[in-house]
């Protein structure tokens, strides 16, 4: 028998969705859309250009208001919570165009980012008290194995804006990750890589998961999409027209009609 926890969800699940909805003036971005993340999933949400994904994405973290529905994430409603909170609670999202500080090294970017977290803040480790001099010890060598992980530990120092289109983007993985997400949202991390970065993404994302995080993963790259997700669902024009393994949605009619079947992004 299923456990039912908290707000009725089963304890296996990382995220609800119910019945989301999202309108921005007279235009529908999401038309009431449900789902369930478990732990441990990698989840991917698929859909032509203006499906909702990224809109469902800015709602699910806090960053753009519902206009109805709910979201729980490990059984609490995130209704009202600011996207901080949300982060701190362990809902990290990336953004379809990442966002560094170009101007500071690879380096203090994910520090930055650790401090974000951390319980000492900037200014604390300004004043170099020694409990934060030690806690400061301990976030530099958590940077390093961050960056170690993401593949990035050699380019610790260089300034991030000098980074190659492809690195920037592990970077941005590399500050998500300094939140300690236990649910990682990922929006488009593929686009703009070539095959040989797509695939090396597509295995970063598998060794996340290996960590122990849930992964829910927007992302037009099929060919990742269909061989990395344990389940895919797919908006079309708000609506979700299609939830299942990545062979039911590949074979689903109304799938391939609106999706799958047309335009370049088809090759799977
Ligand atoms: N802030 C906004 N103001 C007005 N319209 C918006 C806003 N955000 C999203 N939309 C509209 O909502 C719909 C869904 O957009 P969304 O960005 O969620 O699509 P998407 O599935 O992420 O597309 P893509 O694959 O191109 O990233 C589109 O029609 C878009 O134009
Ligand atoms: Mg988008």
């Amino acid at each position: 028998m299923t456990e039912v926890g908290e707000n009725g969800a089963a304890r296996n699940v990382a995220l609800d969705v119910r019945d989301l909805a999202v309108h921005i003036g007279g235009l529908v971005a999401l038309g009431g859309i449900s789902f369930q993340v478990p732990f441990g999933a990698i989840v991917s949400l698929i859909g032509p250009n203006g499906a909702g994904k990224t809109t469902a994405f800015n709602v699910i973290t806090g960053f753009m208001k519902a206009t109805d529905g709910q979201v729980f994430f490990r059984g609490r409603d995130l209704a009202r919570l600011s996207p901080e909170r949300i982060a701190a609670l362990g809902m990290v999202r990336t953004f379809q165009r990442t966002s560094l500080f170009t101007a500071c090294t690879v380096f203090e970017n994910v520090l930055t980012a650790l401090h974000l977290r951390g319980r000492t803040g900037l200014l604390g480790a300004l004043l170099r008290l020694p409990a934060m001099q030690r806690e400061e010890a301990a976030l530099h060598a958590e940077a390093r194995e961050i960056l170690d992980f993401v593949g990035l530990a050699g380019r610790a120092d260089e300034i991030a804006g000098n980074l190659a289109y492809g690195e920037q983007r592990l970077l941005g993985l590399a500050i998500a990750l300094a939140a300690k997400p236990t649910l990682l949202l990922l929006d488009e991390p593929a686009a703009g890589l070539n095959p040989s970065e797509t695939e090396s993404f597509k295995q970063l994302i598998r060794r996340v998961r290996e960590r122990g995080a849930t992964v829910l993963l927007v992302e037009h790259d099929m060919q990742m999409v269909m061989s990395i997700s344990d389940q895919v669902l797919v908006l079309n024009q708000g609506r979700m027209i299609a939830a299942g393994s990545p062979a039911e949605v590949q074979r689903d009619p109304e799938v391939i009609r609106a999706y799958l079947g047309s335009g370049k992004r088809a090759a799977a």
